[in-house]
Order: structure tokens, then C-alpha cells, then sequence
């Protein structure tokens, strides 16, 4: 078995930027189109009028204060609420390959390596432009790798998960390197104009380099191991697929865009969450007062406070956990590798951090890392 290491990471951010301001007055502007059109049912009491969104709301509820798009005329247009992506012929790189490419030259360049040093590309993804070809192999094929790639979901913890594929393929000597990418493109099935959960979600794509340890630069973190765990619930879903068409659904059904009871994630998944860290841990003979740093899923604020809380024993700082989704939201699986890959400079060789993440399946995913 061989040693295994994160050599590096990188980032692509979307071109555009939505504050809770200007969602909140497109939403209050699309509520009051409705409440007009359908004003004789509300009126007589066979229908509910909508209700007004709110930017304090969304600060307290979420933390959210912002977030990156890859389009925002179309999300902020109140007859529309969605954004606007023109189809691009065959022979074009698709949209979320496009991201990925940027995200993955990105941490090919952070640790001076190039394609010809990697043997397998993972895109871990909560949702993937099209059913095939892989997402990956068009990925692998534009930055010039040989040897493989494939596609893979498991919603919010996508990329924890693709990193335990990673980290397996390399110990085992399956492959040298792997590249991860996680191109989130949640604005295209996120529900706009539903009030609840329209101010939730941001576009971003991550890329993560696992390699063998031998092969990887001075100041890697070496994957003291990965920890993956799900368990069926109907909490968070999404129904849209490719039965879709023969169900004769319309593509902004309820149903097949994302929806969750917050209330009983936020109730059922912090607690799971927290265990899973301690038991993960502990197979190494940590103790959470051990971790230098916790980079969490970034899905809600309140969230994280109650899992390190749980963890400590005491209130988390923000260097104990740091926070990113008060300017990028929710970004499904790449929320916890932003926050690795904006707050890892300042840790020591030695110390030991955790990424996790957490969300539909219920699926939970960590990885324990050590600053070399
Ligand atoms: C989504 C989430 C932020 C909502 O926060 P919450 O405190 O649970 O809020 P609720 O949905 O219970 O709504 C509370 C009240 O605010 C209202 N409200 C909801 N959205 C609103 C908005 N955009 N603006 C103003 N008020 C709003 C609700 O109608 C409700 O009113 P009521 O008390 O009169 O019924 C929170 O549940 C959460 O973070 N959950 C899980 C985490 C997550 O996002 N997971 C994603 C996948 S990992």
C-alpha cells in the first residue's frame, strides 16, 4: 500500500455575482406578478398568496450573504426565475467540463504538475449536465490526461466521497495521481421562486489533486484516511431524471428541482455528522482537541456552529472552522474544498485537520488530513 497525499487544489469562480438584496427584490417582484395574476382565487380564498422574501431572513437563517452564478440575468428576471445557457453543439466543451478544465489547471499548476502526471479524473458532482458521455471523459480528454474518468453523485457529499475513491485508487497503486473535480452548476436546479430555499445555493467548480505521497510536492497533506457513510432519506431530493419525459413532467415541477425539509436535516444531519467525526477520529487515536482546523460543508452556518460545538465541547472559532458561504452559499459538494483551499496556508507541518461533508442521501463523508 502506498502513502497518499492532497498535493493541491484549485478553484474556479463563476463570472457573476447575485447579493440577497437583489435576489429578494427579483422573488418579492415574481411574488407580486403572481399574487396579480391569480388575484380573484386568493381573493376568494381558493389559493395562497405569496409571501414576501427576506434579506434579513436569509442572514439570520443561513449566513448567507451572497453568491456566485454562471448567469444572473435570467435567475433575477422575475418572468423567468432560472438562468439563461445557450446549447452548445457537440464539439464544444460543455458548460460544467468548462469549469472543471479551469478548477483542475488550476491545482495542476499549485503543485507544478501537468496532465501527463495523472492517471484518473473523478467528477464528483450533485447534478451532471447530461447522462454520457461522462462528464469526466470529456474533462479528462480536454486537459490531456490518458488512462480514465468517470462520473459519480452522492448530492452535498460528492466530493468527500470522490476523494475516498481517489485515496483508495492511489494507495492501492491503481493510479499515481487522480484529479477530483466538483463543478456545481446549482443555479440551473435550484427552485427560484420558492421563498424557502430560493436564497440556498451558488455556482463554483473545485479540483483537488491526491497523489502518491513519494510523487507529491514538499508541503502536501498527507490522507491519514477517508470515511464514507449513508443512510435513505427523503429529506433532500430531487425527482428529475430521465423518467421524467415519460412521465410527461414539466422540467419546473416542484419535484424536479431541489427541496428539503430544512428543519429535519438541519435536526436529523447535525448530530450524525458530529459522530461521524468523532468515530472517525478516534481510529487514529484523535480526539476532536486534536484537529487544527475543520473544513465543513458549507450549507448553513447555524449547521456548522452546532457541530463543532458538539465536537469542542465549547464555541468554534472561525480559524477552528472557517466559513465561506457567506460569500459563495450553499455550493453542494464543494463548499468543504473551498474552505481547505482559501484556509490551509497557515497550518503546521504535523498538525491535523478534517474535511467533511453532508447532505442528501443522508450521506456523510470525512477525510483526515497531516500537514507534512
Ligand atoms: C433552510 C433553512 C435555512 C431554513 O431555516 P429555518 O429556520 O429552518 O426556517 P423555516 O423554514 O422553519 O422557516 C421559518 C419561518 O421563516 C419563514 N421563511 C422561510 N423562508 C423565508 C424567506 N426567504 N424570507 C422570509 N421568511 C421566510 C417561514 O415561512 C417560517 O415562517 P413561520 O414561522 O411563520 O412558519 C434551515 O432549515 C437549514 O439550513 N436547513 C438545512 C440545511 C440545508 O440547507 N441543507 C441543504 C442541503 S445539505
Amino acid at each position: 500500500m502506498h502513502r497518499v497525499a492532497i498535493s493541491s487544489t484549485g478553484l474556479f469562480t463563476p463570472p457573476e455575482v447575485i447579493t440577497n438584496e437583489e435576489l429578494v427584490e427579483a422573488f418579492n417582484q415574481y411574488a407580486a406578478l403572481e399574487n396579480a395574476k391569480y388575484a380573484s382565487e386568493i381573493e376568494a380564498g381558493t389559493r395562497a398568496a405569496l409571501v414576501n422574501s427576506s434579506v434579513e431572513f436569509i442572514e439570520k437563517a443561513s449566513g448567507i450573504k451572497r453568491r456566485y452564478v454562471m448567469e444572473k440575468s435570467g435567475v433575477l428576471d422575475p418572468r423567468r426565475m432560472r438562468p439563461v445557457f445557450t446549447p452548445r453543439p457537440d464539439n464544444e466543451l460543455s458548460l460544467m467540463a468548462e469549469i472543471a478544465v479551469k478548477a483542475a489547471q488550476d491545482a495542476l499548476a499549485a503543485a507544478g504538475k501537468t496532465a501527463a502526471d495523472v492517471d484518473m479524473v473523478i467528477c464528483a458532482s450533485a447534478n451532471m449536465q447530461r447522462a454520457y458521455p461522462a462528464m469526466a471523459v470529456e474533462i479528462q480528454t480536454a486537459l490531456g490526461v490518458q488512462g480514465f474518468g468517470f462520473d459519480m453523485n452522492v448530492a452535498c457529499s460528492s466530493a468527500t466521497f470522490g476523494l475516498e475513491m481517489a485515496y483508495n485508487a492511489v494507495r492501492s497503486g491503481g493510479a499515481r495521481s487522480v484529479l477530483m473535480v466538483n463543478p456545481e452548476i446549482t443555479s440551473a436546479h435550484l427552485a427560484w421562486k420558492d421563498r424557502d430555499c430560493h436564497f440556498i445555493f451558488g455556482d463554483v467548480c473545485t479540483a483537488v489533486l491526491v497523489e502518491r505521497l513519494d510523487l507529491a510536492p514538499a508541503g502536501s497533506f498527507e490522507v491519514l484516511g477517508t470515511k464514507a457513510l449513508s443512510t435513505f432519506s427523503n429529506n433532500i431530493r430531487n425527482n428529475f431524471g430521465f423518467m421524467s419525459r415519460a412521465e410527461d413532467r414539466d422540467p419546473d415541477e416542484r419535484d424536479q428541482l431541489f427541496r428539503q425539509e430544512g428543519r429535519k436535516v438541519f435536526k436529523e444531519v447535525c448530530p450524525m455528522a458530529a459522530e461521524h467525526i468523532e468515530q472517525h477520529l478516534g481510529t487514529f487515536g484523535y480526539k476532536p482537541d486534536d484537529v487544527r482546523r475543520f473544513w465543513l460543508h458549507q450549507a448553513n452556518l447555524s449547521m456548522n456552529q452546532f457541530i463543532t460545538r458538539k465536537l469542542l465541547g465549547r464555541d468554534a472559532s472561525l480559524d477552528d472552522a472557517p466559513v465561506i458561504l457567506d460569500e459563495f452559499a450553499n455550493t453542494a459538494s464543494a463548499g468543504s474544498i473551498i474552505a481547505f483551499h482559501r484556509h490551509q496556508a497557515d497550518i503546521q507541518p504535523g498538525e491535523v485537520g478534517v474535511i467533511c461533508s453532508f447532505g442528501a442521501g443522508y450521506s456523510i463523508g470525512s477525510v483526515v488530513v497531516k500537514k507534512l
